[in-house]
């Protein structure tokens, strides 16, 4: 089986992961999009599966498009990708799936954002459709805060800030928690905390261990298959616990960091994540 992972930079996620194929005896073979130019009709990466660990997510999803057109596996999948890279996309496939999340809207003009923002009630969070590490959200704690981050989202704003992606604050216990789904198991969990309201560990949150209760694993379950349409994958979710007792989801990440979270757990993540791209890809090989 020949597994290429696609990265433009070796961090440490992916440096665990050529390790973890190496010592499973199916060294992975390094793509650096940036070194692609493919002519459409005629690419063909002779490699049975794409582990797609680009850290910008838009070359990521391009880059799924060219090798599921080669016929290449890929992990995650440009569907499942192009849904979790997209918050607003995200929230829609929980939705109809039925899946508990934070009370979100979306608005397309700063009006429209007030009105819907004094519906929710205050605080509220507004987030970049597209972005992570924390960057860029902004809760809302009233009217003159509103007005000036709608201002500034307008005036300041590039491309994807006029959309505007605003949600619920949920008061959670200084914490939230970040499961790790591989295929429909939720092989470990960790809890992020910290005193501020963003619990990013990118962003200074502290991980401790989270035992994967049954609530977990039927929550992430659901969320893996609305976001993957059953396609199955490598996820992360966050998770908040709401003051009524219900886990709600936050988001879905396709390429995450796991760095914080090996010997926290315990759980080997990076092999877990190689066995299964093995598995994925043998699976796909007896198909065809
Ligand atoms: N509605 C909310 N209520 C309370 N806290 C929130 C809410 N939304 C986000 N947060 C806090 O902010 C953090 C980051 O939010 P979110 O995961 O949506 O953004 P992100 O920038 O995409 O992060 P990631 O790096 O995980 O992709 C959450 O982990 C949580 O701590
Ligand atoms: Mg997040």
């Amino acid at each position: 089986m020949k597994i290429a992972i696609l990265c433009s930079r070796v961090r440490v996620e992916e440096k665990l992961l050529f390790e973890a194929f190496e010592t499973l005896g199916a060294p992975a073979l390094r793509i650096d999009e940036r070194e692609i130019a493919a002519r459409i009709g005629e690419y063909a990466p002779q490699v049975d599966l794409l582990l797609e660990r680009s850290i910008s997510a838009s070359a990521g999803l391009v880059a799924l498009q060219l090798f599921e057109a080669a016929g290449v596996t890929t992990l995650n999948t440009h569907r499942t990708s192009e849904t979790c890279a997209d918050k607003i996309r995200t929230s829609i496939a929980l939705a109809r799936a039925g899946v508990d999340q934070p009370r979100t809207e979306i608005a397309f003009s700063t009006d429209a954002a007030i009105e819907a923002i004094e519906r929710i009630g205050y605080p509220v969070v507004m987030k970049p459709p597209v972005g992570s590490w924390g960057r860029l959200l902004a809760r809302i704690n009233d009217r003159d805060a509103a007005e000036a981050v709608l201002e500034h989202k307008e005036v300041l704003g590039g491309v994807g800030h006029n959309i505007y992606y605003i949600q619920e604050f949920i008061e959670k216990p200084q914490r939230d928690i970040r499961a790790f789904v591989i295929g429909s198991e939720t092989i470990c969990a960790i809890y992020r905390t910290s005193p501020h309201w963003i619990t990013n560990t990118a962003r200074g949150g502290v991980a401790t261990n989270c035992p994967v209760t049954d609530e977990i694993t039927d929550i992430c379950r659901r969320a893996a298959l609305a976001v993957s349409g059953g396609e199955g994958g490598i996820l992360a979710l966050d998770l908040f616990e709401a003051p009524d007792g219900r886990l709600l989801v936050c988001e879905v990440n396709h390429t995450m960091e796991f760095r914080n979270s090996i010997t926290t757990t315990g759980v080997n993540i990076p092999e877990r994540m190689a066995r299964y791209a093995l598995e994925q890809a043998e699976a796909r090989a007896v198909r065809v």
